[in-house]
């Protein structure tokens, strides 16, 4: 698979690998802080099966955008039972099909080592927000030192095999320079610990 969209195959497998992979995390009470105080109207890009959804309880209405059929076949379930209205799009963050200011905010989580052009979906992001709107974020970057140059050399072998997922990508880095205003949590640590990816960061970077 050439880019991070996923297959209808890995899409019926997506809930239980990434419920193991949060389990040390505490999926649920990162999901809450991410998007649980969200209000007004928030996209959220590359929404995947649509494990946020059932944390949206103070949205007036959610926008989920999911570029892969696989993954949006598995967001029914989830519908029931959510608090805001919610509408499935099929799109890329790279072209998001909404007017310049539609949104208070906007959530990305495990989105920017998938997608095709970083500072593409960063600038269409910085566009659908409202001035002063909030990107709230759970990502992993690119390490510094030794690890950071092991990511490097990794880079295309684990796109491949990882499904599009780059351990090497500046994220936090190009917000700042595309215009957000950008705050971070302390490393979130997972357990185990990845061999070539991390720091994992939550956050929110506030359109400027
Ligand atoms: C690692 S999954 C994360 C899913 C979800 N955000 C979650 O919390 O579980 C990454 C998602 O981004 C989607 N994706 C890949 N490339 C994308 C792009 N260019 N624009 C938007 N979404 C994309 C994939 O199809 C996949 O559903």
């Amino acid at each position: 698979m050439g880019n991070g969209r996923v297959s209808h195959v890995l899409a019926r497998q997506y809930d239980r690998l990434s419920e193991r992979l949060e389990r040390g995390i505490g999926g649920p009470q990162l999901r809450t802080t991410l998007v649980g105080d969200l209000t007004g109207r928030v996209v959220e890009i590359g929404a995947g099966t649509g494990r946020n959804l059932p944390y949206y309880t103070k949205a007036d209405h959610v926008v989920a955008v999911e570029p892969s059929a696989g993954m949006r076949a598995q967001v029914a379930g989830k519908l029931v039972n959510t608090v805001p209205t919610v509408e499935l799009v099929d799109a890329t963050g790279e072209h998001l099909p909404f007017p310049d200011g539609e949104f208070d905010a906007a959530v990305a989580f495990l989105l920017l080592c998938v997608v095709d052009d970083l500072d593409a979906v960063l600038t269409e992001i910085r566009r659908v927000l409202k001035p002063g709107g909030k990107l709230s974020f759970f990502e992993h970057v690119r390490d510094d030192g030794r690890r950071g140059r092991a990511q490097d050399l990794a880079a295309p072998l684990l796109r491949r095999v990882q499904f599009g997922c780059r351990p090497n990508r500046p994220s936090v880095e190009r917000m700042e320079a595309l215009g957000f205003d950008v705050r971070l949590s302390d490393p979130v640590r997972l357990s185990p610990k990845p061999p070539l990816s991390g720091p994992y960061y939550s956050g929110t970077a506030i359109r400027l």
